[in-house]
Protein backbone atom coordinates (compact mmCIF):
# COMPACT_ATOMS: atom_id res chain seq x y z
CA UNK A 1 0.00 0.00 0.00
CA UNK A 2 1.55 3.65 -1.08
CA UNK A 3 1.76 5.87 1.99
CA UNK A 4 1.52 9.53 1.24
CA UNK A 5 4.13 11.75 3.52
CA UNK A 6 3.85 15.65 2.81
CA UNK A 7 6.29 17.99 4.26
CA UNK A 8 4.74 21.12 5.48
CA UNK A 9 5.74 24.28 7.10
CA UNK A 10 3.97 27.64 6.22
CA UNK A 11 7.53 29.31 7.61
CA UNK A 12 10.09 28.97 4.50
CA UNK A 13 13.29 28.00 4.50
CA UNK A 14 12.81 25.58 8.07
CA UNK A 15 13.97 22.63 6.36
CA UNK A 16 11.36 20.79 4.79
CA UNK A 17 12.90 19.77 1.12
CA UNK A 18 15.78 18.87 3.45
CA UNK A 19 13.44 16.37 5.53
CA UNK A 20 11.95 14.89 2.51
CA UNK A 21 15.15 14.38 0.94
CA UNK A 22 16.95 12.83 4.13
CA UNK A 23 14.14 10.78 4.44
CA UNK A 24 13.35 9.68 0.80
CA UNK A 25 17.00 8.90 0.03
CA UNK A 26 17.17 6.25 3.37
CA UNK A 27 14.23 4.44 2.17
CA UNK A 28 15.30 4.11 -0.77
CA UNK A 29 18.25 2.80 0.55
CA UNK A 30 16.79 0.39 2.34
CA UNK A 31 15.15 -1.15 -0.37
CA UNK A 32 12.17 1.08 -0.67
CA UNK A 33 10.27 1.98 -4.18
CA UNK A 34 9.98 5.99 -3.34
CA UNK A 35 8.34 8.77 -5.77
CA UNK A 36 8.52 12.47 -4.76
CA UNK A 37 6.52 15.33 -6.13
CA UNK A 38 7.37 18.80 -5.63
CA UNK A 39 4.90 21.17 -5.96
CA UNK A 40 7.07 24.32 -4.37
CA UNK A 41 7.48 26.34 -7.63
CA UNK A 42 11.29 27.05 -6.62
CA UNK A 43 11.41 23.43 -7.06
CA UNK A 44 14.43 22.39 -5.21
CA UNK A 45 13.36 18.88 -4.72
CA UNK A 46 12.79 18.35 -8.38
CA UNK A 47 16.23 19.70 -8.88
CA UNK A 48 17.79 17.75 -6.62
CA UNK A 49 15.92 14.26 -7.93
CA UNK A 50 16.78 15.87 -11.65
CA UNK A 51 20.87 15.07 -10.96
CA UNK A 52 20.02 11.50 -11.11
CA UNK A 53 22.41 10.17 -7.92
CA UNK A 54 19.00 8.74 -6.33
CA UNK A 55 17.41 5.69 -7.65
CA UNK A 56 12.98 7.39 -7.12
CA UNK A 57 10.65 8.52 -9.29
CA UNK A 58 9.83 12.67 -9.27
CA UNK A 59 7.43 15.02 -10.82
CA UNK A 60 6.82 18.42 -10.57
CA UNK A 61 3.43 20.05 -10.28
CA UNK A 62 2.42 23.61 -11.12
CA UNK A 63 -1.28 23.57 -10.10
CA UNK A 64 -3.59 22.66 -7.46
CA UNK A 65 -5.74 20.28 -9.14
CA UNK A 66 -3.10 18.89 -10.87
CA UNK A 67 -2.22 17.01 -7.52
CA UNK A 68 -4.97 14.44 -6.69
CA UNK A 69 -4.61 13.17 -10.63
CA UNK A 70 -1.07 13.00 -10.00
CA UNK A 71 -1.40 10.66 -6.67
CA UNK A 72 -4.12 8.90 -8.27
CA UNK A 73 -1.57 7.98 -11.34
CA UNK A 74 1.42 7.04 -9.27
CA UNK A 75 -0.62 5.13 -6.94
CA UNK A 76 -2.13 2.91 -9.77
CA UNK A 77 1.05 2.85 -11.61
CA UNK A 78 2.89 -0.63 -12.24
CA UNK A 79 6.11 0.99 -10.41
CA UNK A 80 3.81 -0.11 -6.69
CA UNK A 81 5.34 2.72 -4.81
CA UNK A 82 5.50 1.91 -0.89
CA UNK A 83 6.19 5.69 -0.31
CA UNK A 84 5.31 8.43 -2.34
CA UNK A 85 6.67 12.40 -0.85
CA UNK A 86 5.38 15.25 -1.02
CA UNK A 87 7.10 18.76 -0.77
CA UNK A 88 5.56 22.24 -0.47
CA UNK A 89 6.21 25.93 -0.76
CA UNK A 90 7.14 27.67 2.40
CA UNK A 91 3.61 29.59 2.50
CA UNK A 92 -0.17 29.09 3.06
CA UNK A 93 -1.91 27.52 -0.49
CA UNK A 94 -4.30 25.64 -1.20
CA UNK A 95 -1.80 22.96 -3.18
CA UNK A 96 -0.47 22.29 0.78
CA UNK A 97 -4.27 21.87 1.64
CA UNK A 98 -4.60 19.37 -1.14
CA UNK A 99 -0.83 17.86 0.04
CA UNK A 100 -2.64 17.31 3.83
CA UNK A 101 -5.74 16.38 2.90
CA UNK A 102 -3.73 13.55 0.35
CA UNK A 103 -1.15 12.87 3.12
CA UNK A 104 -1.18 9.84 6.31
CA UNK A 105 1.55 10.98 7.35
CA UNK A 106 2.63 14.95 7.79
CA UNK A 107 6.01 16.74 8.87
CA UNK A 108 6.41 19.79 9.90
CA UNK A 109 10.34 20.86 10.12
CA UNK A 110 11.50 23.40 12.29
CA UNK A 111 14.30 25.66 13.37
CA UNK A 112 15.34 27.00 16.09
CA UNK A 113 14.12 30.32 15.82
CA UNK A 114 11.26 31.71 17.15
CA UNK A 115 9.54 32.74 13.23
CA UNK A 116 9.80 28.69 12.83
CA UNK A 117 8.40 27.30 15.89
CA UNK A 118 5.24 29.92 15.39
CA UNK A 119 5.10 28.75 12.05
CA UNK A 120 5.11 25.51 13.05
CA UNK A 121 2.80 25.72 15.98
CA UNK A 122 0.54 27.03 13.41
CA UNK A 123 0.85 24.86 10.60
CA UNK A 124 0.01 21.45 13.45
CA UNK A 125 -3.00 23.78 14.08
CA UNK A 126 -4.11 24.06 10.10
CA UNK A 127 -3.15 19.95 9.73
CA UNK A 128 -5.69 19.35 12.44
CA UNK A 129 -8.09 21.34 10.73
CA UNK A 130 -7.36 19.71 7.40
CA UNK A 131 -8.36 16.25 9.15
CA UNK A 132 -10.73 17.26 11.45
CA UNK A 133 -12.90 18.78 8.18
CA UNK A 134 -12.05 15.45 6.96
CA UNK A 135 -13.18 13.50 9.32
CA UNK A 136 -10.08 11.61 9.21
CA UNK A 137 -7.03 11.23 11.60
CA UNK A 138 -3.37 12.69 9.91
CA UNK A 139 -0.71 11.78 12.05
CA UNK A 140 1.94 14.55 12.23
CA UNK A 141 5.29 15.39 13.83
CA UNK A 142 7.45 18.58 14.26
CA UNK A 143 10.66 17.49 13.34
CA UNK A 144 13.79 19.50 14.21
CA UNK A 145 15.89 20.87 12.07
CA UNK A 146 19.87 22.35 11.64
CA UNK A 147 19.96 22.84 15.33
CA UNK A 148 22.92 23.47 17.89
CA UNK A 149 21.25 21.14 20.81
CA UNK A 150 22.37 23.02 23.69
CA UNK A 151 21.45 26.41 23.40
CA UNK A 152 19.12 28.85 25.03
CA UNK A 153 17.44 29.48 21.74
CA UNK A 154 17.06 25.82 20.87
CA UNK A 155 15.47 25.18 24.76
CA UNK A 156 13.08 27.94 23.67
CA UNK A 157 11.92 26.83 20.90
CA UNK A 158 11.29 23.22 21.99
CA UNK A 159 9.55 24.59 25.23
CA UNK A 160 7.29 26.83 22.81
CA UNK A 161 6.10 24.19 20.72
CA UNK A 162 5.63 21.36 23.61
CA UNK A 163 3.85 23.75 25.71
CA UNK A 164 1.23 23.69 22.83
CA UNK A 165 1.26 19.84 23.61
CA UNK A 166 2.37 19.57 19.54
CA UNK A 167 3.44 15.94 18.59
CA UNK A 168 7.37 16.03 18.46
CA UNK A 169 10.01 13.89 17.38
CA UNK A 170 13.29 13.38 20.00
CA UNK A 171 15.18 12.93 17.03
CA UNK A 172 16.49 15.88 15.30
CA UNK A 173 18.29 16.74 11.90
CA UNK A 174 21.13 18.90 14.11
CA UNK A 175 23.11 20.96 12.32
CA UNK A 176 25.20 19.23 10.20
CA UNK A 177 26.70 20.24 7.06
CA UNK A 178 25.80 16.36 5.39
CA UNK A 179 22.74 18.00 5.04
CA UNK A 180 23.58 20.94 2.99
CA UNK A 181 25.81 19.07 0.25
CA UNK A 182 22.83 17.36 -0.88
CA UNK A 183 21.64 20.06 -3.17
CA UNK A 184 25.14 19.69 -5.00
CA UNK A 185 25.98 15.80 -4.64
CA UNK A 186 21.98 15.00 -5.92
CA UNK A 187 22.46 12.14 -2.95
CA UNK A 188 21.05 11.92 0.36
CA UNK A 189 22.71 12.55 3.49
CA UNK A 190 26.04 11.08 4.10
CA UNK A 191 28.73 10.81 7.13
CA UNK A 192 27.26 12.81 10.77
CA UNK A 193 24.10 14.08 8.74
CA UNK A 194 23.12 10.36 7.63
CA UNK A 195 23.82 9.44 11.06
CA UNK A 196 21.20 11.85 12.51
CA UNK A 197 18.74 11.30 9.53
CA UNK A 198 18.82 7.48 10.30
CA UNK A 199 17.92 8.45 14.08
CA UNK A 200 15.12 10.41 12.69
CA UNK A 201 13.72 7.87 10.20
CA UNK A 202 14.09 5.09 13.41
CA UNK A 203 11.92 7.15 15.65
CA UNK A 204 9.29 7.31 12.91
CA UNK A 205 9.25 3.54 12.50
CA UNK A 206 8.94 2.91 16.25
CA UNK A 207 5.95 5.12 16.06
CA UNK A 208 4.69 2.93 13.56
CA UNK A 209 4.60 6.05 11.11
CA UNK A 210 6.07 5.02 8.07
CA UNK A 211 4.31 1.78 6.54
CA UNK A 212 7.48 0.47 4.69
CA UNK A 213 8.59 -0.28 7.79
CA UNK A 214 5.27 -1.90 9.34
CA UNK A 215 3.54 1.27 10.27
CA UNK A 216 0.18 1.64 10.82
CA UNK A 217 -1.21 4.41 9.24
CA UNK A 218 -4.42 4.20 7.27
CA UNK A 219 -4.65 4.68 3.73
CA UNK A 220 -5.11 8.61 2.63
CA UNK A 221 -7.64 9.29 0.24
CA UNK A 222 -6.32 10.17 -3.41
N1 LIG B 1 20.17 20.01 9.67
C1 LIG B 1 20.69 20.95 8.88
N2 LIG B 1 22.01 21.25 8.91
C2 LIG B 1 22.52 22.22 8.12
N3 LIG B 1 21.80 22.95 7.26
C3 LIG B 1 20.47 22.71 7.19
C4 LIG B 1 19.84 21.70 7.98
N4 LIG B 1 18.52 21.69 7.70
C5 LIG B 1 18.33 22.64 6.75
N5 LIG B 1 19.48 23.27 6.46
C6 LIG B 1 19.70 24.36 5.51
O1 LIG B 1 18.70 25.35 5.67
C7 LIG B 1 18.36 25.91 4.42
C8 LIG B 1 16.86 25.79 4.21
O2 LIG B 1 16.54 24.41 4.15
P1 LIG B 1 15.48 23.87 3.11
O3 LIG B 1 15.75 24.40 1.75
O4 LIG B 1 15.41 22.40 3.29
O5 LIG B 1 14.17 24.56 3.70
P2 LIG B 1 12.73 24.66 3.02
O6 LIG B 1 11.76 24.70 4.13
O7 LIG B 1 12.59 23.61 1.99
O8 LIG B 1 12.83 26.08 2.33
P3 LIG B 1 11.78 26.70 1.29
O9 LIG B 1 10.62 27.20 2.12
O10 LIG B 1 12.57 27.83 0.67
O11 LIG B 1 11.41 25.62 0.35
C9 LIG B 1 19.17 25.17 3.36
O12 LIG B 1 20.32 25.93 3.06
C10 LIG B 1 19.56 23.88 4.07
O13 LIG B 1 20.79 23.36 3.60
MG1 LIG C 1 12.05 23.72 0.01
Amino acid sequence: MTQIITVVQEKGGAGKTTLLISIASLMVADGAKVAVIDTDPKDDLYDWADMGQTDLDYLFVKHDEELMPAIKKLKSSDAKYDAILIDTAGFKSAMAVYAINAAALVLIPSKANKGDAKGAIKTYAHVQSVAENMDKEIKSYVVMMDIDANTNITHAVLDAIDEQEIPRLNAVCAHRTGFKEMTTTGKGPEKSAKEAAKVVLAELQIKKALNYYGGENGEAAA
